[in-house]
């Protein structure tokens, strides 16, 4: 039996100010919830990675980043290395977010690679794919889906693999307030689970987690949850607001 994940994405948001107290309220919230089939991963902007570690120490709550470069060290100024957060026992790293595809032209070649670098120093990366309103309008949805994910983790051996977390993220639902239905989510994330039964067989294929990310919220998360093949959440905008965070994590317990 799969356990369900939530993680938040707080993106490029929040003061250190903010972001204490956020950790500190969501953090107070989550250890008072049944947690044993759900797993909660705060992914705060770097410079706060410290801060939240420390808040979230021996409790429930665990701590992911939001990129990590493909390198382990050296002369890449502004750059953070997985040897780097693994120092700091960060346990996640979110790979190939739609915003770095975008904004920082990141390809399916160098997330493969950052994908490697994350699993070589124990990080777990999870590995975000998700396709433009245009290619689902064409109905290449799963054909992008598909190539995503062959492209950055199917160079993988099984027990590598074993550790990445997937995260299903439709562009077009990601800040816009549109979410997918349950219906597009579950089977989309039937699909990719297909895949990975294809490639790494049944037994990876149902241990596997796949989230589902895109404006999912307090109102909508235990109908998305409650599909079949969707294992939990990334949630950008809902993650900054500490009760609806909670909420969303209180729902993947009602359905888990
Ligand atoms: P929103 O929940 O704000 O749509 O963002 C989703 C996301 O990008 C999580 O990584």
């Amino acid at each position: 039996m799969r356990t369900k994940l939530v993680a938040g994405n707080w993106k490029m948001n929040k003061t250190f100010q903010e972001a204490e107290d956020l950790t500190a309220k969501i953090t107070e919230a989550v250890e008072k919830l049944n947690t044993a089939n759900v797993e909660v991963i705060l992914c705060p902007p770097s410079p706060y990675l410290e801060m939240v570690l420390d808040l979230t120490d021996e409790t429930h709550v665990a701590v992911g980043a939001q990129n990590i470069n493909e390198h382990e060290f050296g002369a890449y100024t502004g750059e953070i290395s997985a040897p780097m957060l693994s120092s700091m026992e960060v346990e996640y790293c979110i790979v190939g977010h739609s915003e770095r595809r975008k904004f920082f032209a990141e390809s399916d070649e160098v997330l493969a690679l950052k994908v490697n670098s994350a699993l070589r120093s124990a990080i777990a990366p999870i590995f975000c794919c998700g396709e433009l309103l245009p290619e689902r309008e064409a109905g290449n949805h799963f054909k992008v889906v598909k190539s995503q994910i062959e492209k950055a983790l199917y160079h993988l051996e099984e027990k590598a693999f074993r550790n990445v977390v997937i995260a299903y993220e439709p562009v077009w639902a990601i800040g816009t307030g549109v979410t997918a239905t349950p219906a597009q989510a579950q089977e989309m994330h039937a699909f990719i689970r297909q895949l990975i039964t294809s490639k790494y067989g049944e037994m990876v294929a149902q241990d596997t987690l796949i989230l589902y990310g895109g404006s999912c919220n307090a109102a909508n998360a235990f109908e998305l949850f409650s599909q079949a093949d969707v294992d939990g959440g990334l949630i950008g905008g809902a993650s900054l607001k500490a009760e609806e965070f909670v909420e969303i994590v209180s729902s993947a317990i009602n359905c888990s």
